[in-house]
């Protein structure tokens, strides 16, 4: 019998983390829960850092980028010792089932407490969109449309000035950020960690945009590619002449991280968290609320923890197809 729970989040904050913390609080005080917030992820877990979330104090919070509860990447969560010790801590403060709320790395760690046993469900977040189990997950949305409108202004810039841009976003070793929003954005390339493009394939990208009489030409690189946007900058420093158009690179980073969450991770937050603390009430545990096929739904996170979600080759096939 469930009556009182803990949440965390954990690993790189996202846009809607919020909005989840909120969905899982008041679906489980209308169950009848206690809720306990663990501050700093898997961190504050083991050290017992615990504050009560109440009604009123998840209140004004839905529209809030990043986390109330704060949020960590734990080195010693991943050893047996500190799962040991968080485990400890959780029975010592009579937490009967754990929310993690966060994306790969985060879902395998609770992966690990509920094969020790303990009730856990995930909730799923990341703006990388990498995680198996949800089409789309928190904070992707948000992320997608801060880099759109970054790509939007340098493509401003870049027409008045004749120039070429490489706009670097984020996405580990994921290329779904970079491929949509060059897709969304116009871009006349993508540079993506799926598939190896070398400088000089670039630089041919580039060479026909000006050819075909185009005053700007936008590359969006993927953060994780085999050729970042640093090494393509260095490449174009010393082969200069291949372009027709100056060059400059911009990456965009965190910012893209710390965006007030608009309404598709409002909602989509919301959801997955009542989801993971329902799905909990019907006594289903070791399991990750994502979205499916428009539907929000559970799967094992047997079948997440480790894996990584592939990009759709049709969506690059069309990337390339688009950038004329
Ligand atoms: O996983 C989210 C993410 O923003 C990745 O896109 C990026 O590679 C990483 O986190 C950055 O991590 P940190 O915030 O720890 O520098």
């Amino acid at each position: 019998m469930i009556q009182r729970i803990g949440v965390l989040t954990s690993g790189g904050d996202a846009p809607g983390m919020n909005a989840a913390i909120r969905g899982v609080t008041r679906t489980a005080l209308d169950l009848g829960w206690q809720v306990m917030g663990v501050r700093h992820g898997y961190t504050g877990l083991i050290a017992g850092e615990f504050i009560e979330l109440t009604v009123r104090g998840v209140g004004g919070i839905i529209q809030l980028g990043g986390t109330i509860l704060g949020s960590a990447r734990s080195k010693e969560f991943q050893t047996e010792e500190g799962r040991l010790s968080a485990l400890a801590t959780l029975k010592e403060n009579q937490i009967d089932g754990l929310i993690v709320i966060g994306g790969n790395g985060s879902q395998t760690g609770a992966y690990s407490l509920w094969q020790m046993g303990f009730p856990v469900n995930g909730v799923a977040s990341t703006i990388d969109n990498d995680l198996v189990g949800s089409d789309i997950t928190i904070g992707v949305d948000t992320a997608l449309n801060i880099a759109l409108e970054a790509i939007d202004r340098l493509k401003v810039t870049a027409s008045s000035h004749q120039r070429a841009f490489l706009i670097e976003v984020m996405g580990r070793k994921c290329g779904y950020l970079a491929l949509m929003s060059g897709i969304a954005g116009g871009a006349e390339g993508v540079v993506l960690p799926e598939v190896e493009t070398t400088p000089e394939q670039v630089a041919e990208i580039i060479q026909a945009a000006y050819e075909r009489g185009k005053t700007h030409a936008i590359i969006v690189v993927a953060e994780g590619a085999i050729y970042g946007s640093q090494k393509l900058s260095e490449y174009f420093i010393e082969h200069k002449h291949r372009l027709g158009y100056e060059l400059r690179a911009t990456t965009l980073g965190h910012v893209q991280r710390g965006g007030a969450p608009g309404a598709f991770d409002r909602l989509l937050g919301t959801r997955l968290g009542a989801c993971a603390v329902e799905a909990m009430a019907q006594g289903e545990y070791g399991v990750l609320a994502g979205s499916i096929g428009s539907k929000i739904t559970t799967t094992p996170l047997a079948e997440i923890a480790g894996k990584t979600k592939l990009l759709d080759p049709n969506l690059i096939r069309l990337a390339g197809v688009l950038a004329r």
